[in-house]
């Protein structure tokens, strides 16, 4: 289990604790929160999964493949440097009390 932060753009956060394994996308599916489309299903292909990782992270995070870093050019809301799909974010101990920030719009 580990605690995950779904910041949304209006200011207002959602709290959940994601079981593990798990993807951070699919911890924001099955809690229900908005502003996650996931239409691809998490195989790295649509970028309605995009996030923003919370500029103070300081939690492990793995490396971005090379398909990722292609769909993040593509995504609805504008790339920065703190941009990750988050169906390619595996839930796990280590990444407790990761905080992500959902974009204003994801299509
Ligand atoms: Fe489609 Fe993540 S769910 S890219």
């Amino acid at each position: 289990m580990a605690k995950i932060t779904y910041r949304h753009p209006n200011g207002t956060e959602t709290v959940v604790d994601v079981p593990v394994p798990n993807t951070v996308m699919r911890g924001a599916k099955i809690n229900n929160i908005d502003g996650i489309e996931a239409q691809c299903g998490g195989s790295a292909q649509c970028g309605t999964c995009h996030v923003y990782i919370d500029e103070a992270n300081a939690l492990p995070l793995p490396a971005m493949h090379e398909s990722e870093d292609d769909v993040l050019y593509g995504t609805a809301a504008p790339r920065r440097a703190t941009s990750r799909l988050s169906c390619q974010l595996p839930v796990s101990e280590e990444i407790d009390g990761l905080v992500v920030h959902l974009p204003e719009t994801q299509s």
